[in-house]
């Protein structure tokens, strides 16, 4: 990986992380950062403060005076002046784990978490590793491939197979979570914003039919099955609740796992030697997912916390409502805790990694994602065994993820 970079970095430097060196390589503007600037205020996004440095990140995404809530921002809109057609967005996100007050974040939790245990994650591995098995056979044929072609339909299949979403709705669910990650972002203009959940209703209308039929069904061992009841048996879960749990699931499931597998496939194929070891020892396999996702992480950066009192944090005074980002990716790069951050090595100690956050809002998919991680890549690298990348990934422009549109790889 590239060390020094032509970027102008000093005094005058802005942040942007739609610049096209950025995505391809983000590490040099990482460094300087971490080095330079570890207490960043980005001026152009509200004067948000980006951490960079992983004691402070680790430490932010632990601190519980800051809040996910966006509502709790210095400059958050007022929502209550949208026009009507919106208001079931709102409710939406209000009702959302993000935006839960801490007793409700927590019972919430609860009811959904004994679906995504690393044990649940392990009994799902058969019909994960059909999926995989299912989709390469469908979009892998002849002597190249484009590997994003086997990556992107898997995480929504995963989620929508544990949802039991009819075949005929998946596409559509999928284009819901995808608008709902793009609509998240705190900085987009209102306009922007309404153009994006236009189509909501009509998506609300699909979750709500959805709980509605299972309601009249429900199944023994299922995951909205388990959420209905709990609504059913008393006040658990309010009808609010579960349609932003499920958003959740939809929106995180369709848009993240995705980008890590293309990451970490790109990341052992341009290191032949660690690919060699991977396939000699297939064990070593969740060990390399876990250094993929420190050694290149998907995101641009972490997701926006903001402060509920006016408070100091890492020397730093920050107002009440302020905006802190946890830089994620720059924190795995930070050779105090990753000696030689820049060197891709699957059997390095990865104890200390953050990729899936900490605290609080740990991320609840972490094991599903590993499981799907470990059997997509694992089975692509063992079943291509003279799989070679084509030229350079191509990119689609996202708002907070470096995302591939191609990632092209001859087999033969
Ligand atoms: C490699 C893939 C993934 C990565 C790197 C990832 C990363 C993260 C991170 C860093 C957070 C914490 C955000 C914060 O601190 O505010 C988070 C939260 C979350 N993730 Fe993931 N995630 C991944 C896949 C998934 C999947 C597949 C699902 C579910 C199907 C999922 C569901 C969630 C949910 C529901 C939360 C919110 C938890 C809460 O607020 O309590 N994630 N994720």
């Amino acid at each position: 990986m590239q060390t020094t970079s032509t970027r102008e970095f000093g005094p005058d430097f802005v942040l942007n992380l739609d610049d096209p060196t950025f995505v391809t390589n983000p590490y040099p503007t990482y460094k300087w950062l971490r080095e330079q600037a570890p207490v960043y205020h980005w001026r152009p996004r509200g004067d948000a403060i980006v951490f960079t440095r992983h004691k402070d990140v680790r430490a932010l995404l632990l601190d519980r005076r800051f809040s996910n809530d966006y509502r709790v921002w210095e400059f958050a809109q007022n929502t209550s002046a949208w026009p009507p057609e919106h208001a079931e967005y709102k409710k939406m996100m209000d009702n959302g784990l993000f935006g839960l007050a801490d007793a409700d974040h927590t019972r919430v939790r609860r009811l959904v978490s004994g679906a995504f245990t690393p044990r649940a994650a392990e009994r799902m591995r058969g019909e994960i590793q059909k999926a995989v098995d299912d989709i390469i056979a469908e979009n892998v044929k002849g002597d190249r491939a484009n590997l994003t072609s086997v990556t992107e339909p898997l995480p929504m299949r995963v989620i929508s197979d544990m949802l039991k979403i009819p075949d005929d709705k998946r596409a559509e669910f999928r284009a819901f979570g995808l608008a709902v990650i793009r609509a998240s972002i705190t900085f987009n203009k209102p306009e922007e914003l309404f153009a994006l959940i236009a189509p909501m209703p009509r998506w609300l209308q699909m979750i709500r039919e959805l709980i509605a039929d299972r309601r009249q069904h429900l199944l023994e061992d299922d995951l909205l099955s388990t959420l209905i009841t709990a609504q059913d048996s008393g006040s658990k879960l309010t009808e609010d609740e579960m349609i932003s749990l499920i958003q959740a699931l939809i929106t995180a499931g369709s848009d993240t796992t995705v980008h890590a597998a293309n990451w970490a496939l790109h990341s052992l194929l341009r290191h032949p030697d660690q690919l060699a070891l991977l396939r000699a020892d297939p064990s070593l396999i969740r060990n390399t997912i876990e250094e993929s996702l420190r050694y290149d992480l998907f995101g641009k950066g972490g997701i926006p916390k903001f402060a509920k009192e006016e408070l100091e944090f890492a020397g730093q005074k920050v107002r009440k409502g302020q905006m802190v980002i946890p830089f994620v990716t720059a924190a795995l790069h930070d050779p105090e805790v990753f000696p030689e951050p820049e060197r891709f090595d699957i059997r390095r100690d990865v104890s200390q990694t953050i990729a899936f956050g900490a605290g609080q809002h740990f991320c609840l998919g972490a094991a599903l994602a590993r499981q799907e991680l470990d059997l997509v890549v694992g089975t692509l690298v063992q079943r291509f065994p003279k799989m070679k990348l084509l030229g350079e990934p191509e990119f689609q422009p996202h708002p907070i993820m470096r995302a591939m549109s191609k990632l092209e790889v001859s087999l033969g």
